[in-house]
């Protein structure tokens, strides 16, 4: 089973609050969930490989560490996800950017792709999953599963919020992927909102409510 990381920092307790806060204006909420993202980022970057290698400092040459270029991916799921990537990247600047886009089908429910544009050569890379919510766990699923077609095998998963619900379909069926995320609420309502949750990442994120 994918393990469930729950990064418990002050830092993030402090975000979060602010982050659900219904009076908190679009301009600050960009920023908060940049920032959460940086911090989890922090924690799912921490078992990624690095090459040995050695620099010369101003008094002598020293043992050093770097990641190999191209080996980082980070995969947003539209369009919450896009409201992720800065930060991601602010810490890892060399990786790559791939984008997977998802409706839900009216009539089945379920999540039907409608654009997937992936990075060459993501077989061997490390690859960083991103959605700011974890709800039903439909969506974030397929997503995975269209990223393992491509020949992906080192996946993680980052959202700022989830519920015990998604976590349990994504781990279910992706039991290789472990799960990053800032907290764990309660549960789902009846149209799939986390409760106490933050209502709608997209609409907060880019105004469009
Ligand atoms: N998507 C959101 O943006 N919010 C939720 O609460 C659930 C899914």
């Amino acid at each position: 089973m994918g393990k469930l990381i729950i990064v418990d920092h002050p830092l993030v307790k402090h975000k979060i609050t602010l982050l659900r806060s219904k009076h908190t204006d679009v301009q600050v909420f960009r920023q908060l969930m940049q920032e959460l993202s940086m911090l989890l980022a922090y924690e799912a970057t921490r078992s990624i490989p690095v090459e040995n290698t050695t620099c010369e400092t101003p008094l002598m040459q020293a043992e050093a560490h770097l990641i190999t270029p191209g080996t980082l991916a980070v995969i947003p799921i539209l369009r919450a996800g896009l409201g992720m990537v800065d930060g991601l990247l602010s810490f890892m600047p060399m990786a790559r950017v791939g984008h997977i886009g998802l409706y839900r089908d009216h009539d089945t429910l379920q999540p039907v792709e409608y654009y997937c544009k992936l990075p060459q050569g993501i077989a061997d890379m490390e690859v960083f999953v991103i959605d700011p919510m974890l709800a039903t766990g439909g969506t974030v699923a397929k997503s995975i599963e269209t990223i393992k077609k491509a020949g992906a095998h080192k996946i993680r998963f980052l959202c700022v919020v989830s519920c015990p619900e998604g976590v349990e379909v994504v781990q279910k069926a992706h039991p290789d992927v472990d799960i990053y995320t800032c907290v764990l609420d309660k549960c789902l309502n009846e149209k799939g909102y986390i409760l106490p949750g933050l209502g709608d990442a997209g609409d907060r994120l880019y105004g469009t409510k």
